[in-house]
C-alpha cells in the first residue's frame, strides 16, 4: 500500500529548507523504489496571499489523508498585523488540533563536533542528549473560556490551563516509553508550588510511575527547569511536560545545541500518524539567501520514515548521513566558526553522496 506525504513549505526559509528535504526524499523514492505518494501544497503567509487563509480546507483534507506531513515553517513580520484568525500560526495550531497531534517529541543533541557554536561552555554541553515531550493539543494553548474583554473597565483578558487525566495519562505514557528505550529517567515538569492544574499532573504521572519500574522518574518545577537546563543539562534524559512550558523548555534545549538549525521535531497522534517540523522558525531575516541550514529538516524527514512512514533503515541512513557529514568538517553558516561555508542548496547532495557511498 501506498504511504502519502505531504510537503508544505509555508514561509521564509521553509521554502528553502523542504527543497532539500524533498531532494533527499526523491533521492530514496527512486533508489529503493518506495511506493510514496507526495505532494506538495502552501500554508500559512504564502497560503493567505494566494488564498486568503492560513490553512485551506483543501489542505487540511489533505493532511488528513496523509501519513506523515513535512511541514517547514510559518511566519514573518509582512502578516503579523493580520486578525487572529488569518495568522500565518494558526496553519500550525490548527493541523496539530485536526490531526489530534497530541506528543511532541523535541530531541535536544550535540555533535560534539560544533560544541565550539554553543554560547555554553563546552564542557557543560558535551554528550548533550535530552528528549523533551511537550504535550501539544491542549493545555492553556486551547483552553476554553479565552477572551479579550474589551468594553469593561479595565478591559481585561483570560486563558484557561486546562487537563484531564486521559490527557495528561497519554502523554506522560509517550514519555515513560521513550525514557524506557532510552537513559531510563524521565523528569516530569511542571509548576505544582502555584498551579492547581500542575498539581494534579504531578499527581497522575507519579501514579503511573509503578508500571515503569524501570524508569526513574522526577519533578522538577519549570522555573527551575529553566535554570538546570543551562547549568547541568546533562541530569536530563527525557522531560516530559505540558504546552506552555514544552514550548519555552524546547527553546532552551534547542539552543544548547549549537544551532536551532539542527534539531527536527515529531507530533503525532494515537495512530502513528505524524507531522514533522524543523524546531526552527521561517527565518524571515535570512530567507531567500541559500544561508539557512536544512539539516533539521533532513533530520524531520528521518523521524517520519521511523514513526509514520515504517522505514527504520532508511531514517537510520540519513541519521547517519548526517553524523558524516558533520564529522567530514561541512559548514552551513550557522554552525561554522569560520568564513567558509556552504550553500542550503548544497547540502542535499552531499547527504544523498553519503548515503550512496554506504
Ligand atoms: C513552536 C512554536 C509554536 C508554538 C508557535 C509558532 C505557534 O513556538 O512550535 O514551538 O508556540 O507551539
Ligand atoms: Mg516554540
Amino acid at each position: 500500500m501506498s504511504k502519502k506525504i505531504l510537503i508544505t513549505p509555508g514561509d521564509g526559509i521553509g521554502k528553502e529548507v523542504t527543497s532539500s528535504a524533498k531532494e533527499v526524499l526523491d533521492f530514496l523514492i527512486s533508489e529503493y523504489q518506495l511506493n510514496f505518494d507526495v505532494t506538495q501544497m502552501d500554508v500559512g503567509g504564502t497560503s493567505y496571499n494566494k488564498n486568503g487563509s492560513p490553512l485551506t480546507d483543501d489542505v487540511l483534507n489533505i493532511a488528513k489523508e496523509s501519513d506523515a506531513i513535512l511541514f517547514g515553517a510559518v511566519g514573518g513580520p509582512e502578516w503579523d498585523d493580520l486578525d487572529w484568525d488569518s495568522r500565518p500560526e494558526q496553519a500550525l495550531l490548527i493541523l496539530r488540533k485536526e490531526l489530534g497531534l497530541f506528543a511532541n517529541l523535541r530531541p535536544a543533541f550535540l555533535f560534539n563536533e560544533l560544541a565550539s557554536a554553543s554560547p555554553i561552555k563546552n564542557e557543560i554541553i558535551k554528550d548533550l542528549d535530552i528528549l523533551i515531550v511537550r504535550e501539544l493539543t491542549g493545555g492553556i494553548y486551547f483552553g476554553e473560556p479565552r477572551a479579550i474583554v474589551s468594553d469593561e473597565t479595565p478591559p481585561y483578558a483570560f486563558n484557561t490551563m486546562i487537563y484531564n487525566e486521559d490527557e495528561i495519562k497519554r502523554i506522560a505514557k509517550v514519555a515513560f516509553e521513550s525514557a524506557k528505550k532510552r537513559g531510563g529517567k524521565l523528569c516530569s515538569v511542571e509548576k505544582a508550588n502555584v498551579l492547581e492544574v500542575s498539581k494534579f499532573w504531578r499527581s497522575v504521572v507519579s501514579d503511573m510511575a509503578k508500571d515503569y519500574p524501570e524508569v526513574e522518574l522526577s519533578h522538577q518545577l519549570a522555573d527551575n527547569t529553566a535554570m538546570q537546563l543551562v547549568l547541568n543539562p546533562n541530569q536530563f534524559d527525557v522531560i516530559v511536560s505540558s504546552n506552555l512550558f514544552g514550548d519555552i523548555l524546547s527553546d532552551i534545549a534547542a539552543t544548547l545545541s549549537g544551532s536551532i538549525g539542527m534539531l527536527p521535531s515529531a507530533s503525532l497522534n494515537s495512530s502513528s500518524q505524524g507531522m514533522y517540523e524543523p524546531c526552527h522558525g521561517s527565518a524571515p531575516d535570512i530567507a531567500g539567501q541559500d544561508i539557512a541550514n536544512p539539516i533539521a529538516m533532513i533530520a524531520s524527514l528521518a523521524m517520519a520514515l521511523r514513526h509514520s512512514l515504517d522505514q527504520q533503515d532508511l531514517a537510520d541512513k540519513i541519521d547517519n548521513a548526517i553524523k558524516s557529514f558533520i564529522q567530514q568538517g561541512h559548514r552551513t553558516k550557522d554552525i561554522s566558526t569560520t568564513a567558509d561555508y556552504i550553500k542550503t542548496s548544497e547540502v542535499a547532495s552531499i547527504i544523498i553522496g553519503i548515503i550512496k557511498n554506504g
